[in-house]
């Protein structure tokens, strides 16, 4: 397990004796220094600061790392030439049992956030992540590992700059959050990328260079999702989605669990309960309704299965040290496990999905207990000693234990490049329970098996946005809680919540009351319908964020000290949120109903973009300057095209207000090519009137002929309204 050969006369080193060196001559330097001018679409995004962003790469001097970069890393800076350096430096050290130990000393007062997928506080000093993707059902802030690893912390200085550091190893890996930084690797001596910026912001903004960008989901991922363990028949989902509609909950995608399966398999249909899924995916289609199945990779054991043997005749499952195929328990029983560290593997993994999903008519593909969870294996997954036969850019052939963490993050690239080979023309939509940094570029997560409580949901914030700072946006969790029982109250409370996050899914365990909307009766389901509502009003908002997110790589969803990272009162707020620059969330995620948040300076105005507002839902304010561009309420994404567009106007002490509205097709790759528009808007009050008119725009798309209503936010509460025509310069009195 622990690789020492990989350190240059390791022999020769003295033992554990923490002699802490620094890389006397980093191997490569970088420094990027970009000047944002404010554009009319993509850029506009952007902190709009003249920003300097330092990266540079550091490693054990007395190293050899023929690993690197990792899978995380698209951009290897030691294509780019050396420029300068960063301030801080990270030093080197050997530790007990083999580890290899890297400190990096911080400035006072830093907060830590980042770490990835990890429960509990917002702010991460004083915690231990390990990373190690396990199976954690029912996990609470005590346990060490959850589904997914990101080897990342995000750094903020009291003064609010920033800078963050990327450990490149796919291996365990132990990080320690106090007044510094300190990292246990096993395996090897991993390199690590450190980056320093003028704020948070530069700092995600740079990591996005080095492990890409999320791309643009298709619409219909950021409506509603409804999900239980399990929709156990088709009349039971067909069912479902009737209520959806009779009820007029808005609802895009409904989601197939494992008892869809013929005895639990994957790539397999139960010909008594789910006999026509052909005709119930087309009469789901006509209510406006997509599915998305789960396909898990613990393949059983069993010659006579079609997916077993085609497996089997390609060498594809993963073999143990002594070279058997190795075998473990799971949902169907005795299985073998994929190895998708391999591009054979890879592909026929692929293929069975896209047929699969051409055989059912999915829009979207689940891929569950994928860290991978092993129910008799130790530490309830593979043996570390087990062989993956990895293609030589991952690293070549080597043990589960170099291989873990990245087992996940491979089964969604294997699943995300099968969907792309069957429908070139459409946005695959893949969601991952297991990733790694960088596994964002296939795959949405979510934070798995969570419990009905509100402790749960007090994590639910602090965990999207640590994954957001990790560079993992597109990320949401089973609203109302995965075990045991909500109530009205939390399911209520969730609901609000969870329809502000960038993914929207309700979900629920086995064997517990039923959690849809109207499962608890009249106050809930008004609630959960406002709050559901209000998500696919604000999606032309949040669907801009995205497209922005694919240019820049900062998250829709932020913390609210991106608000004013030198304001320090806003480090630690947990129970309020920013959607982008201009929406701030105040929730509670107490059954007391308080938000304990202080306010980010400024003007902040309070809107709301349902019929209606009630209690349950969290609060929602616009930053003076702003403008929202909103859609109308409707049933599911089907519904677009936008008409009429509400553009919701909070304008700022100057009398001052902007916002962009991006549209497309809301499928398809004809975005890049050019096929979207990307409208700028602009307010101004002129005397006891104001002025709205399009500044500008980007992109082919034609724009439509439509209704623009225009709600100006006043200082005592109230909203004037005007409506207006295309691009008509809009007029409104406002009183
Ligand atoms: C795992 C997943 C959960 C799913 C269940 C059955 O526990 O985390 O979401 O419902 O397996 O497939």
């Amino acid at each position: 397990m622990h690789d020492a050969t990989q350190r240059k006369d390791s022999a020769a080193v003295p033992a554990p004796a923490l002699e802490w060196m620094t890389d006397p001559a980093p191997a490569r330097v970088t420094c990027c220094t970009r000047s944002e001018t404010p554009s009319v679409g993509f850029g506009s995004c952007s902190t709009g600061l003249q920003t300097s962003v330092r990266i540079s790469r550091f490693r054990d001097p007395t190293a050899t790392d023929p690993r690197r970069p990792s899978v995380a890393i698209i951009a290897d800076l030691d294509e780019t030439p050396i420029e300068g350096s960063c301030v801080l430096q990270p030093e080197f050290a050997l530790g007990d049992e083999g580890r290899f130990l890297i400190r990096l000393l911080c400035p006072p007062k830093t907060r830590f956030y980042g770490t990835g997928e990890v429960a509990g506080p917002l702010r991460r000093n004083g915690r231990t992540t390990t990373l190690w993707n396990t199976d954690s059902f029912g996990y609470d802030i005590e346990t060490p590992s959850l589904y997914q690893s990101h080897p990342w912390v995000l750094g903020l200085r009291d003064d609010g700059s920033a800078f963050g550091l990327l450990i490149d190893t796919t291996g365990r890996c132990e990080i320690n959050l106090d007044a510094d930084i300190g990292v246990a690797a096993e395996g090897y001596a991993p390199p690590v990328y450190l980056i320093e910026g003028g704020s948070p912001q530069d700092v995600l903004e740079a990591l996005a260079g080095l492990i890409g960008t999320t791309p643009l989901p298709p619409l219909w991922a950021l409506g509603f999702h409804q999900c239980r363990y399990s929709y156990g028949s088709e009349h039971e989902v067909l069912e479902i989605a009737e209520q959806f509609r009779e009820r007029w909950l808005p609802c895009d995608t409904l989601w197939l669990d494992i008892d869809y399966m013929d005895g639990l398999r994957s790539f397999t249909i139960d010909p008594h309960r789910f006999p026509d899924v052909e005709k119930m995916v087309a009469q789901l289609r006509v209510w406006g309704f997509r599915t998305a199945w789960i396909l898990d990779p613990g393949i059983e054991v069993d010659p006579e299965d079609e997916t077993f043997a085609s497996g089997e005749l390609l060498d594809v499952f993963v073999r143990s040290q002594e070279g058997e195929r190795f075998e473990g328990e799971v949902w169907p029983g005795r299985c073998a496990f994929p190895d998708f560290m391999n591009a054979d593997a890879r592909r026929w993994w692929g293929d069975l999905t896209a047929r699969f999903v051409r055989r059912c008519g999915a829009d979207g593909v689940w891929n569950d207990m994928n860290e991978p969870s092993v129910f008799d294996g130790p530490g309830r997954t593979l043996p570390v000693d087990c062989v993956h036969h990895a293609d030589p850019e991952l690293g070549g052939p080597g043990t589960h234990a170099r291989y873990h963490n990245i087992y996940g993050m491979q089964m969604a690239r294997a699943s995300r490049e099968g969907l792309l080979r069957e429908r070139s023309d459409r946005r695959p939509f893949v969601l991952s329970r297991s990733n790694f940094l960088g596994g964002h570029r296939y795959a949405c997560c979510w934070t798995g098996d969570s419990t009905s409580t509100w402790e749960h949901l007090s994590w639910t914030i602090p965990m999207m946005l640590n994954l957001g700072m990790s560079g993992q946006p597109l990320a949401g969790c089973d609203i109302g809680g995965f075990a045991d029982n909500a109530d009205d109250m939390l399911l209520a409370r969730w609901m609000g919540i969870g329809c502000l996050l960038p993914f929207a899914r309700a979900h629920s365990d086995k064997n517990t009351n039923r959690h849809e909307p109207w499962s608890f009766g009249h106050g809930c389901e008004h609630a959960c319908r406002l709050a559901l509502e209000r998500r696919y009003r604000l999606l032309p908002y949040t669907y801009t964020l995205f497209a922005q997110a694919e240019q820049t790589g900062l998250p829709p969803m932020r913390p609210l000290f991106f608000a004013d990272p030198s304001d320090p009162s806003l480090r630690d707020a947990e129970d309020s949120f920013l959607l982008g620059r201009d929406v701030l969330v105040r929730a509670s995620v107490r059954l007391d109903n308080v938000c304990e948040s202080p306010m980010p300076k400024g003007v902040w105005r309070y809107f709301e973009p349902a019929e209606q507002s009630d209690d349950n839902l969290p609060r929602l304010l616009l930053r003076g300057g702003a403008i929202l561009p909103m859609g109308p309420i409707m049933q599911h994404t089907g519904q677009w095209p936008l008409d009429p567009v509400t553009l919701v106007v909070s304008l700022d002490a100057a009398g001052e207000a902007e916002g962009v509205l991006y549209e497309d097709a809301g499928e398809g790759f004809g975005y890049r090519e050019g096929e979207y528009l990307m409208t700028r808007y602009v307010a101004q009050r002129e005397g006891k009137h104001l002025r709205l008119w399009i500044e500008g725009a980007e992109g082919e798309r034609a724009r439509p002929l439509r209704v623009a209503e225009v709600v100006v936010l006043l200082d005592d509460g109230e909203a004037v309204r005007a409506t207006g025509v295309g691009g008509d310069v809009i007029r409104v009195l406002l009183g």
